[in-house]
Formats: structure tokens, sequence, C-alpha cells
């Protein structure tokens, strides 16, 4: 007999990213022998650069395989301290960054130690849609702050307001943002970090597409050192699959943060540490400006031909590697016109609905500029011939 044990009701509330049944229809249509074109996934196709990749087997060789602290190596929150001070001209000490497996344990770690069971926390819509996942998976309430695309998807001190409810104790955002690309307005932010403060909450800013924007990076922590802020070494380190990021937090708050640390996680990988020890040469930072100039061509390519579709992109994509555009009430949901238009064409797109439930989700796809310039058109002239074979 089967045991049918009941399952925790958060199962129930934590949904699947829908793009992953489309990635394995595209690999399905792939062994077929259909050439895909992948612009639904959220990461670029170049590899991690090489250096990196020679530090990481270094460390390997040398066997540099056990535990580090459960803050990560010191070595490392100096190095990036260093760069927030000669990149982003913000003075961070070091001891106040946590490396986290990925952005996604950063923002579990300082969840965990801000809110539990009757609190809420408002995370954006459209937004990253792990972070509502995140606020259940620590028993909390995500609480829907809804942005508008008729308002580029602004995000303002106004709506904040509104959206706080009595037990709300923070909020998540992005900047760059996943899925609109847009970045945050800094007065904007100053305003809402000064009006939460005064609410007692928190503000935690996602910055994992930090140095991916048009214009010159900035990070929150010039606005606030009291604001809490995740970063990661998988997008613009191109590091996805070594799973480490970081976590910036107010000095009250880091020793909370490394007990949760220590006891969920030990350590973060330590060969993912000494490689992207790496990261900050030079040589290294020389390599991904010269990626995020050609991801910016890939960008200004789909601006200027996208609309030509009748296609709206909507918002100001300014950053990360994403459009996420208006296609309009000519399908009955963005999910199945995903379906249909990968079927036919073998392009692959994210559908809204990945993103939230409260801003016609189903009216909107995201597109990922993460394969070279050629793949581009090509894409872009299989989208046409499908549309205008509708
Ligand atoms: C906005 C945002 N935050 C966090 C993450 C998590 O990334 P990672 O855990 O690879 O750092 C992602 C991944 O796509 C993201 O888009």
């Amino acid at each position: 007999m089967k045991n049918q044990f009941p399952r925790a009701k958060r199962c129930q509330r934590i949904a699947p990213f829908h793009v992953m049944s489309l990635v394995r229809q595209a690999a399905e249509l792939a062994e077929q022998g259909m050439d895909v074109i992948h612009l639904g996934i959220g990461e670029p196709d170049f590899p991690t650069p090489q250096e990196i990749v020679l530090a990481g087997q270094d460390a390997l060789a040398a066997g540099r395989t056990r535990y580090t602290s459960a803050l990560g190596l010191d070595e490392l929150r100096q190095a990036i301290a260093q760069y927030y001070q000669q990149r982003l001209n913000v003075v961070v000490p070091w001891q106040h960054i946590a490396l986290t497996p990925g952005g996604s344990g950063a923002l579990q770690l300082a969840l965990a130690a801000l809110v539990g069971p009757g609190d809420g926390v408002l995370v954006t819509d459209p937004g990253y849609p792990c972070n509502r996942h995140f606020v259940e998976l620590v028993s909390a309430e995500p609480q829907p702050l809804i942005r508008h695309h008729d308002k580029d998807w602004a995000i303002t001190l106004k709506e904040v307001q509104a959206a706080w409810r009595s037990n709300t104790r923070g909020l998540i955002l992005a900047s760059p943002d996943n899925p609109t690309g847009s970045v945050l307005e800094r007065q904007e932010l100053a305003a809402i970090a000064q009006w939460v403060k005064s609410q007692s909450g928190f503000v935690i800013v996602d910055e994992i597409y930090q140095g991916l924007s048009v214009q010159a990076p900035w990070s929150a922590l010039s606005i606030d050192d009291g604001i809490i802020v995740i970063n990661s070494f998988s997008k613009y380190f191109g590091m996805t699959g070594w799973r480490l990021g970081w976590l910036v937090t107010p000095a009250h708050m880091i020793e909370d943060v490394e007990r949760m640390a220590q006891n969920f996680f030990l350590a973060p990988a330590t060969v993912s540490q000494h490689a992207a020890l790496a990261a900050f040469t030079p040589q290294v930072q020389q390599e991904l400006e010269m990626r995020q100039t050609e991801l910016l061509e890939r960008r200004e390519y789909l601006m200027q031909e996208l609309p030509s579709l009748g296609w709206h992109i909507t918002g100001s994509p300014e950053g990360a590697f994403y459009l996420y555009v208006h296609i309009g009430k000519t399908v009955s949901d963005s999910f199945s016109f995903c379906e249909q238009l990968l079927a036919a064409t073998g392009v692959a797109l994210t559908p809204g609905i990945d993103f939230g439930q409260h801003h016609n989700a189903h009216e909107f796809v995201r597109i990922a500029y993460t394969v070279p310039l050629p793949r581009l058109r090509e894409a872009v002239a299989r989208i046409q011939h499908f549309l205008e074979s509708k």
C-alpha cells in the first residue's frame, strides 16, 4: 500500500515556472530536429570567463574542498567590499557581507531573519515570482504591490503606501528588474526607504542584474545603508551554475544572518568562492564589459524591430536582458500563445503568467535577449512569419 502522507499546504501555493514546461517542449522539438531559439530562460549565452574557471580548477587541484565559514571567505567578502567602493562609489563594511548559495539563498536568509507567521511582505506584480514563494517558505504572507503597464510599471511611494497593510513588515524591489528590465528611480527609492523606515519596516533591493544596464550602475546602498541588498555572481559575472551570491545587511542584522546561514547551508560552495575571487581582476572586468556592450546591441536591435511586429515594448527597459512585451488581446492567453509559437517556429519565450496574476499577465510575454544577434534576427523573422500566417 502506498503511504499517502499529507504534504504541507505551501506545496499548493508555490506555483511552478510555466516556462519550464515550454523548455521541456522545446527540448522534445529539438530532439525531433527542430532548430530551437531560446529566448525564455534568464541565462545569457556567455560562458563563465576563463580566468574564473581556472581559479576554480586551481582551488580543486590544491584540495580546497572543505567548508568555509558560514558567511564565506573573508578574502572574497573584502573583494566585494572593494568592488562596491571602486565601481559603485559606496563604502560597505566587508563584515556586513554574507556569501550565499546564489541570490536565491540570500533572499531566503534575509526573509528568514526578518519575518514569520502573521507578517506581510510586499512583492511586486509583475515581479520575480520566487519572491512570493520565499515569503511563503517562512510562513509569512506575500502581499501584492501591483504595477501598472500604463504607468510604465513605475514603483512609487504613493503605491507602496496604498499597498501597505497593518501587518506589512517590508518590501522586496529589484533594480534592474525582472521581467520588465526597469531600473528604480533614485529619488523615488530614497522616498520609499525613508517612509518605510518611519513605519519601522525593511526594504530589500535585489541588485542581481547590477552591471547590466544602459546607464552606469549604482547601488541602493548609496542611498541608505539600512537597505538590505541582494546580489549574485550569476548574471553579470556569468556564473549561474556555480550558485554563489551575496547579501549586504545593516550592522544589527548580520549576526542573525550568520546563525541562519550556519544552520541552513553550513557554508556557500567553497570551489565557487575561490573561483569568484578571480571575477574582480581587470581582465575579467574588461571581458564582462565587452559582453555588456554586446547585450546593449541586442537590446537596441529588438527595441527597433519589435514594434514593427505590432508588439509594444512596455515600461522603460534600461537593464537586465529582458523586454516585457504587450502582445495584446490577439490571443486568449500568453501561455498558449507561447506554446503555439514554439511549436510552429521553434522560438521559446516566457509567458507573462510566470510574473504575477494581477497585471493582465496573460497579455504579456518576456523576451530574454540571451542569444547572439544573428539568432535574434532569425527569431524575429520567424515570429513575423508566424503572426502574418495567423
Ligand atoms: C530578480 C532575480 N532575483 C534573484 C534571482 C536568483 O538568481 P541566482 O540564485 O542565480 O543568483 C533571479 C534569477 O533569475 C532573478 O531574476
